[in-house]
């Protein structure tokens, strides 16, 4: 089938209400990767009219079966293991040595860690790597609960099995993390880091209902898709689910100023890492 190029109504109908619905911003200079995007789900349903597609979902629910394969198409997933390695160096030599001291205090020994924009689970391995390194020396318990709006992301996630390629960063220390097989270039990570974590599909859009509060969150690399009302939002929602003392930590290009100013700004070895903290009080 031939496909013609969104025209520029539709462009606005489909970028308000993905807007509406996921807070990600589609401006006008994306509208040719929207449009590819999109016509991805057109070829799939057999149709031919963008607006046709978009009078299909617009009053579907996000649980529905067509916006679950929509917001699969739509949303950027990049993501890599180590990404700003700097981060992984606070939380091993600041952050996890001050939240196990908080911890004593209170006397527990469980640390509540949220990758709230998971993707293909990168980072949430990356951080279990480093934190069940850490465990040989210290006695602790972590969970960490990763969530993605995209559910296809998650399924690799869950599965937990990459190409050797992704691994070119991952320190060599942490080879006892997982498995490889040369022969189908394929890395498998082990039982004993998956145990300690969960995926579920979950939108930054909505109510956060979770029952405990968390003591660290990573929110990477996806502010870069929201505008600044959009992250004022969600950011109020994360520091109610924060504990005292808890870290909140976004992607290198990211920053809290202007959004909020309710966070301490940390810094390891006078570096800027975007680790903000909430206080302890
Ligand atoms: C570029 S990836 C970042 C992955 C990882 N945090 C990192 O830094 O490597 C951004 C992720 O945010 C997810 N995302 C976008 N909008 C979302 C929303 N409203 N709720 C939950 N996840 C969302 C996308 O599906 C995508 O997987």
């Amino acid at each position: 089938m031939l496909y013609n190029e969104m025209n520029e109504n539709d462009f606005k109908l489909f970028r308000d209400y993905i807007y509406d619905k996921s807070g990600i911003n589609y401006t006008i200079n994306k509208k040719i990767i929207l449009q590819n995007r999109i016509r991805r789900r057109l070829r799939e349903l057999n149709m031919d009219s963008y607006r046709d597609y978009y009078e299909l979902i617009k009053n579907k629910k996000m649980d529905d079966l067509e916006l679950i394969n929509f917001f699969n198409e739509v949303t950027t997933n990049e993501t890599s293991f180590f990404r700003h390695e700097k981060q992984f160096l606070a939380l091993k030599e600041m952050i996890i040595p001050e939240i196990l001291e908080m911890k004593k205090k209170i006397g527990s020994n469980t640390i509540n860690i949220w990758s709230a924009a998971a993707s293909m689970g990168k980072e949430a391995y990356t951080i279990a790597m480093v934190l069940s390194e850490m465990q040989e020396l210290q006695k602790f318990n972590y969970k960490i609960l990763g969530t993605d709006l995209n559910s296809s992301v998650l399924d690799i996630a869950r599965i937990g099995k990459y190409e050797l390629k992704d691994f070119k960063y991952v320190p060599i220390e942490y080879k006892k993390y997982y498995d490889e097989d040369h022969a189908k270039g394929i890395i498998a990570i082990r039982e004993e880091l998956k145990r300690n974590i969960k995926f579920q599909r979950f939108n930054l859009m909505d109510k956060f209902n979770f029952i405990e509060r968390m003591d660290i969150i990573f929110c990477r690399n996806v502010f870069i898709y929201f505008n600044k009302n959009t992250q004022k939002e969600i950011v109020e929602k994360f520091y109610k689910n924060l504990n005292p003392g808890g870290f909140f930590i976004l992607g290198h290009s990211e920053t809290l100023n202007g959004v909020s100013e309710d966070f301490i700004y940390r810094k390891l070895n006078n570096e800027n890492l975007m680790i903000y903290q909430k206080e302890e009080k």
